[in-house]
């Protein structure tokens, strides 16, 4: 049995490590394919392997025509908005996540760029404290739960809404539930977006949800670009000086909103969230583990088509 890893944004080396360990541990090869610039590179190394491991590289329907011995691809990582699952189901092939295994090294980036706003970009000038402010966490997932822990150490009051975790659960970890979006973005002034990219939710973070902000908001955005509504992000930082946006995902108009907000917002030059080493092991290893639990005996914990 063939594993290839097939990272455009390498995993660390020691990830890499452990990841061939448990691959031949189980009598498997490892194929490692890094930093591709082709897609045709990615086609060529997909035709023989039984089990792919992804970041946030695209498996589309071709990727999965040209995979003809494929029978599991594992996303390290959470969301899963990069593979085609109709596309993977139709063959048989099983699709599956690693969720939570990244959650802490977002929540630390998430928090990290809040202070690195509040500093005003470390440009030298008087800032302002997270302490005391209110953080409002949009979907109460494995990201969103961090975000909660270690927004609390900086003695901020958090929030959450997320129409799938019952409010006891929220409550019992310290956080205050709220009843719609529109109550969570209308009462916190520093806002994180953790909602996965779906049809449903792309382009809904729009003029109308962030007007409602209080004065001095600032986004967060450590999830997707696609749930944003660009266009309508712009309009609201042109009527309100003291917006600001920062994100881990590079918005498609970045130039027009550096050149017109800038101090305002702060994009990573690529998406870093996941980007740790401990990130990257645990992730990695999980994904590893869940290919040869799949293929030796069929477990098929958190397959996701
Ligand atoms: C995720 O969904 O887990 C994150 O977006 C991480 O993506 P990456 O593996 O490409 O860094």
């Amino acid at each position: 049995m063939k594993v290839l890893v097939a990272t455009d944004k390498p995993f660390a080396a020691v990830a890499v490590n452990g990841i061939r360990q448990v691959v031949e541990a189980a009598g498997f090869e490892l194929a490692l394919l890094e930093k591709y610039t082709e897609k045709a590179q990615l086609l060529d190394a997909v035709k023989d392997a039984n089990a792919i491991i992804i970041r946030s590289d695209i498996i589309d329907a071709e990727v999965v025509e040209a995979a003809k011995n494929l029978k599991i691809v594992v996303r390290a990582g959470a969301g899963y908005d990069n593979i085609d699952l109709a596309a993977c189901t139709a063959k048989g092939i099983v699709a599956m996540n690693t969720p939570g295994q990244n959650a802490n090294a977002v929540a630390e980036l998430a928090l990290g760029m809040m202070v690195f706003m509040a500093r005003n970009q470390y440009n030298g000038t008087s800032g302002t404290e997270l302490m005391g402010k209110k953080l409002g966490i949009h979907a109460y997932g494995n990201v969103g739960r961090n975000i909660a822990r270690v927004a609390k150490g900086f003695g901020m009051e958090v929030c959450a809404f997320d129409a799938y975790v019952k409010p006891e659960v929220m409550q019992a970890e310290g956080v205050t539930p709220v009843a719609s979006v529109e109550e969570l973005y209308s009462s916190c002034q520093y806002l994180s977006i953790n909602i996965p990219a779906t049809p449903e939710t792309k382009k809904s973070i729009n003029h109308a949800l962030l007007t409602k902000m209080p004065k001095g908001a600032m986004l967060v955005n450590t999830a997707r670009k696609e749930v944003i509504n660009e266009e309508e992000l712009v309009k609201v930082m042109e009527e309100r000086p003291d917006f600001k946006y920062v994100s881990d995902i590079a918005p498609d108009n970045k130039a027009e909103l550096l050149e017109k907000f800038e101090g305002r917002v702060f994009f990573t030059p690529k998406k870093m969230g996941a980007q740790t080493a401990e990130a990257n092991i645990n992730a990695g290893i999980a994904a590893a583990k869940q290919i040869v639990g799949f293929l030796k005996d069929g477990v098929d914990r958190f397959r996701v088509n």
